[in-house]
C-alpha cells in the first residue's frame, strides 16, 4: 500500500507541550487529531514517517465482528463488557466515516458487508452460538445465511454483519495530519524516543539528546517502549501475512470475509493502483493469515505459498499474484486492547496497545478513550480497556503465553544457526555462537560482514532472523532489529548491543 505522505521535520531543539504523542499510526494519530479539535497542544513524535508502522501493512478490514468473536468476549468480560465491545467498534467505525467526510480525506472510505464463514473441520454451531453472542451485545442486525453471496463458492453458513467499512490508511493518515498541523499541532518524523519518564511535566527523551516536555504522554508506538514487563505479560506478538492478487474487477462481491479457524483468513477487495491498471479492469484481491508467533518461525515462503493455494482454490478469476508482506500483530490473553493510564505508579503516562486483529477500529477507540482521560471526562468504556485490567477468567491463555516466553530462553544453550559465515548467503543472516556469547551475523548483498549482539536489549532473549522482512526478530515480547540492529519494533527501546557490549551471558 502506498500514498504521499508529508515531508516533516525531525526534533531539533527542546520542547514543551500539553499533549506529546509517541508514534504516528492510526492510535496515536487518532489520539493527536481529537485533543488538537479539543483546543490541546499537541506534539506527534515517530521515528519513521506517518504510517510507517503496522497502520501501513494493515488490511484495514474496520469492524465490529471482533477477532476473537462475541461469544470469547462475553465469557471473558460478562454481558455488559461485550456491550461495551460491540458499542465502541461500532462507534469507531462511525467516527472514521464522521473524520472522513468532515475532514474531507480521500481515502477510499467505503461501507461493505462482513462475512464469518466455517473452516472446514468447523461446526455450524459456532456460528450459531456467535449469533447469539453478538445479538446480545447489541448487535442486533447480524444474520445467519446460508452461504455467503459468493456464486463461484459455496462457503456454506455465513453471519453477515452489515455496515461494516475498508479504507486507504495511508491516505486517512495524511489527512489527519494535515487536519493536526492546521489545528496548530506539531508532527516530527525520524525522531526517536529513548526514554520516557513519568513527572510534572513528564519527559521524553529523544536519541539525538532533545527533551520534550509535556503534561501529559501518550505512547502509542503499537507495543509500549515504556512499560518494560507488566503489560508484555499480558500480550503477545504475532506474524501475519497477505497476498495482493489481480481479479477482473465486479468478479468477487466487494465485502470483508473471514473464516473461523485460528489463524483465520481475512479478505477484501481493493483498487488497483491507476499506475498499474490505467483501464481500471482489474482489483486487488487481499488476503491474509497464516500467522505464527514472532521470531519462532522463518517459513515466510512456505506460509505465502499456502495463501496463494488457499486462494486459488477458492478464487478461480485469480491471474496473478502481485504483491505479499507480512506484519505484526499485538494479541492481548484476554482479547481487548489496552487503552488507558499506563500500569503502575504512572500519572502523566497513557498508552495504547494490544489491537489484535481489529487495530483500525483499536487504535480509533485509543483516540475517543484517550482524548477523554485527558481532558477529564468521564467514559463507560473506560474499565474495559484499562490497561491494569486482571481477568481472571483468562488465566489459562495468560499462563500459556508466559511459559511459551520462558522456553525462549533455551536459545542461549543451544549452538550456531550455521557451521561457518560461508554458508550465510549475501542478504541475509544467522546468529551464530562465540564462547558464551552470541552473535547475530547478517551478510549484506555486497557480502560484508555486520555483526552485533543477538541477545535483546529488552528481557535479554536471543533474536532470531526473519528472511522475508530482513530483520532480527525477538521470540520473546515481539521487538525486532533491522540487520545492523536498529530498532524497527518495541518494547525494546535501544538498539542490538555492539559486539562486546552486549549484556553479560549470566543475565
Ligand atoms: C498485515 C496486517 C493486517 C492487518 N489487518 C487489519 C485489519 O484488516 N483490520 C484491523 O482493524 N486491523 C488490522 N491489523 C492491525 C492494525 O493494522 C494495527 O493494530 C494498527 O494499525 C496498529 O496501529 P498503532 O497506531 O497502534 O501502531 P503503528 O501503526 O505500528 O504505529 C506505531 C508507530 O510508533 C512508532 N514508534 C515505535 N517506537 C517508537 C519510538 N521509540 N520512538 C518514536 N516512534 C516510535 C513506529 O515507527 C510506528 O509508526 C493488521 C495488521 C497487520 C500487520
Ligand atoms: S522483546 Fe522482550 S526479550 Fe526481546
Amino acid at each position: 500500500m502506498d500514498a504521499d505522505a508529508p515531508n516533516l521535520p525531525r526534533v531539533s531543539q527542546d520542547l514543551r507541550t500539553n499533549v506529546c504523542i509517541v508514534g504516528a499510526g492510526i492510535a496515536g494519530m487518532t489520539t493527536a487529531y481529537l485533543l488538537a479539535r479539543a483546543g490541546r497542544a499537541v506534539i506527534v513524535i515517530d521515528d519513521g514517517q506517518i504510517g510507517g508502522g503496522e497502520t501501513g501493512r494493515s488490511t484495514a478490514h474496520i469492524t465490529a465482528a471482533l477477532d476473537d468473536r462475541y461469544t470469547e468476549i462475553e465469557k471473558l468480560h460478562g454481558e455488559q463488557g461485550a456491550r461495551y465491545a460491540a458499542e465502541s467498534h461500532t462507534a469507531a467505525i462511525d467516527r472514521i466515516e464522521s473524520i472522513a467526510s468532515l475532514e474531507d480525506i480521500d481515502c477510499d472510505f467505503e461501507r461493505v458487508d462482513g462475512y464469518l464463514f466455517l473452516g472446514k473441520n468447523d461446526k455450524r454451531k459456532i456460528l450459531e452460538r456467535e449469533l447469539k453472542a453478538a445479538h446480545r451485545a447489541g448487535l442486533v442486525d447480524v444474520e445467519l445465511l446460508e452461504r455467503a453471496p459468493l456464486e463461484f463458492w459455496d462457503t456454506g453458513p455465513a453471519l453477515r454483519f452489515p455496515r461494516q467499512a475498508q479504507f486507504h490508511p495511508l491516505k486517512y493518515l495524511n489527512g489527519l495530519s494535515r487536519a493536526v498541523l492546521r489545528d496548530g499541532g506539531l508532527i516530527f518524523n525520524f525522531t526517536h524516543a529513548e526514554k520516557i519518564e513519568d513527572g510534572e511535566p513528564a519527559k521524553v527523551t529523544t536519541s539525538d539528546g532533545h527533551t520534550i516536555l509535556a503534561d501529559r504522554i501518550v505512547v502509542a508506538t503499537n507495543t509500549p517502549v515504556n512499560d518494560w514487563v507488566i503489560l508484555h505479560t499480558k500480550q503477545a506478538a504475532y506474524r501475519t501475512f497477505v497476498i495482493g492478487a489481480r481479479v477482473p474487477r465486479g468478479s468477487i462481491p466487494r465485502a470483508l470475509y473471514w473464516d473461523t479457524p485460528d489463524p483465520y483468513h481475512y479478505i477484501r477487495l481493493h483498487e488497483v493502483d491507476a499506475k498499474l491498471d490505467p483501464d481500471r479492469s482489474d482489483e486487488i484481491l487481499i488476503v491474509g493469515g497464516e500467522d505464527h508467533k514472532t521470531g519462532q518461525e522463518d517459513d515466510a515462503e512456505e506460509r505465502f505459498r499456502c495463501l496463494e493455494e488457499w486462494t486459488r482454490e477458492r478464487f478461480p478469476m485469480v491471474t496473478s499474484v502481485e504483491f505479499r508482506w507480512s506484519g505484526q500483530v499485538i494479541e492481548p490473553v484476554d482479547h481487548m486492547a489496552f487503552i488507558g493510564k499506563n500500569p503502575g505508579t504512572d500519572e502523566n503516562i497513557y498508552v495504547a496497545t494490544g489491537d489484535s486483529g481489529n487495530g483500525i477500529t483499536h487504535g480509533t477507540i485509543a483516540g475517543i478513550l484517550l482524548t477523554d482521560l485527558v481532558m477529564g471526562r468521564k467514559n463507560p468504556w473506560t474499565k474495559l480497556y484499562d490497561p491494569s485490567r486482571v481477568t481472571l477468567r483468562a488465566t489459562g491463555d495468560f499462563l500459556r503465553e508466559n511459559l511459551n516466553v520462558a522456553g525462549q530462553y533455551k536459545d542461549w544453550t543451544t549452538g550456531s544457526d550455521v557451521d561457518s559465515y560461508d554458508d550465510i548467503a549475501p542478504g541475509s543472516g544467522a546468529v551464530v555462537r562465540r564462547g558464551m556469547s552470541k552473535i547475530a551475523v547478517y551478510r549484506d548483498d555486497k557480502g560484508e560482514i555486520h555483526e552485533r549482539s543477538a541477545v535483546c536489549p529488552h528481557l535479554y532473549c536471543i533474536v532470531d532472523w526473519n528472511s522475508a522482512e530482513r530483520t532480527w526478530d525477538c521470540p520473546c515480547h515481539g521487538s525486532r532489529f533491522d540487520p545492523y540492529g536498529q530498532v524497527v519494533n518495541g518494547p525494546a527501546i535501544t538498539p542490538l548491543p555492539e559486539v562486546d557490549e552486549e549484556a553479560p551471558a549470566s543475565q
